[in-house]
């Protein structure tokens, strides 16, 4: 069989082809010759399965679409503390180069926003580092996130630079705040040379898959940057990854997100998917016109607004009967799927509507896939409960979801394979 979705996102390009609203970025002049009609889609699954419709290998510049991810080097390396301290979180409702600081402070409200790039730009790489050294490892970083090395478009860069009179201008003005501490035109030059790092589409969705799949590359299997990064980076890709269309783009789309002058545009759907369009022509927003039409498509196409997510807490307990009659019962609770704070709320509830009067209580976990730390710490608090009660409490765990289970004062478990184990533990205990 074929599969339907590269189908699919071809359909969805054609049905946008014709739409040549807008126009290629201007102000950088080498990106004014970039050809209009380019149009490319790349779906990027987080266990590495890679889509593409239309020109998904043709290079073009990165642009503020490296913002996201020189933070979220710069929180890696720097720890939160000291770049919250320079870059606010707040979006600033402003277009991208705006010198959009904080009264008093001189603060940049984002770090999407040039103001906040610039500065996150030189919080990249260990205290000390010289611009080349930081540099380096921002290229390095990035391309940790795409999973190919990558490289400068240096004809981009310098006609940029012969224009960065106000990124030099927000720069000095940071300089005057102590915001920036070192040369302010040394950094405006390190953060164009970043700007201008050449990406193709699917590289884009590679790197937005990275960030969907909690900082982990989903083609090299590297992990790129922890998870609480991950999670601030997305956040503030919410709420200030599209500017002054910030608003807009939530409630219509609903994909954290962020766009960048030469066309592309990347959306990151956590746990699910990655995604990156790539058309030239811009809005008055500087965001890719079709871009923009397109993840609108997929987002209603594909129910993948983030608000919409599945009542996953309800199916949580996939079953609850006894196996054995008499002194030979036993109690099961199957569960299945991933669990998190609803669905153990699920599992307490059901153990207490169901009041076991059996002396064996088995919590079936095989068909369990994950399961996170709240959820574990309640399950294991099932557990100690029921063993107050008088339980003898057995977790079918074959695969060790929950590894080392200690559920605390009072409580006492038996790790088992199989149902079948239960009942031999139980007849030896001569219970059940
Ligand atoms: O700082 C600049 O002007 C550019 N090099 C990057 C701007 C950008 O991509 C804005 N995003 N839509």
């Amino acid at each position: 069989m074929r599969s339907p979705i590269p189908d699919y996102l071809a359909e969805v390009l054609a049905d946008f082809a014709s739409d040549t609203s807008g126009a290629p970025a201007g102000y950088i002049p080498e990106l004014a010759t970039a050809d209009p009609e380019r149009l490319g889609a790349v779906f990027a699954m987080v266990d590495g399965a890679v889509y593409g419709a239309g020109d998904v290998d043709i290079e073009f510049t990165i642009q503020s679409i490296s913002k996201p991810f020189t933070y979220a080097l710069a929180l890696a390396d720097r720890g939160f503390d000291t770049v919250l301290a320079k870059v606010g979180v707040e979006p600033s409702g402003e277009a991208f180069n705006e010198i959009s600081l904080e009264g008093g402070s001189g603060r940049p409200l984002n770090p999407m926003i040039n103001a906040g790039a610039i500065t996150t730009h030189s919080l990249a790489g260990a205290e000390g580092m010289d611009a080349a050294q930081r540099l380096d490892h921002v290229v390095s970083g990035l391309s940790a996130f795409a999973g190919r090395r990558l490289s400068i478009d240096e004809s981009v860069c310098s006609s940029e630079m012969e224009h960065a009179h106000r990124n030099l201008a927000i720069a000095h003005m940071l300089r005057s705040y102590n915001i920036l501490t070192e040369d302010p035109a040394a950094v405006v030059e390190g953060y164009t040379r970043q700007c201008s790092l050449l990406v193709t589409a699917r590289d884009l969705a590679v790197m937005a898959a990275t960030l969907a799949n909690h900082g982990v590359n989903p083609l090299s299997g590297e992990r790129v940057v922890p998870e609480p990064v991950v999670r601030q980076v997305l956040s503030v890709m919410s709420t200030c990854g599209m500017y002054d269309a910030a608003g807009d783009w939530a409630t219509q789309v609903g994909i954290p997100a962020k766009s960048g002058v030469a066309g592309g545009l990347i959306g990151a759907l956590p746990g699910q998917i990655g995604i990156a369009t790539f058309s030239p022509r811009l809005d008055a927003h500087g965001n890719s016109v079709r871009g923009v039409s397109l993840f609108g498509r997929f987002s209603s196409d594909m129910g993948l607004h983030v608000m919409e997510v599945p009542a996953a807490a309800r199916s949580v307990v996939r079953s609850n009967y006894v196996v054995g009659a008499g002194p030979n019962a036993i109690r099961v609770l199957e569960l299945q799927g991933g669990i998190r704070f609803a669905g153990a709320e699920r599992v307490v509830r059901e153990v207490m509507d169901t009041a076991p009067t059996e002396a064996p209580v088995a919590l079936d976990l095989t068909m369990v896939y994950s399961i996170d730390d709240v959820a574990r710490r309640m399950l294991l608090e099932i557990v100690r409960r029921l063993t107050l009660d008088g339980h003898d409490v057995y977790l079918i765990d074959p695969e060790f979801i929950i590894p080392d289970p200690d559920p605390g004062d009072g409580g006492r478990v038996s790790v088992v394979s199989s149902l079948g184990q239960v009942g031999s533990d139980a007849a030896r205990r001569g219970r059940g």
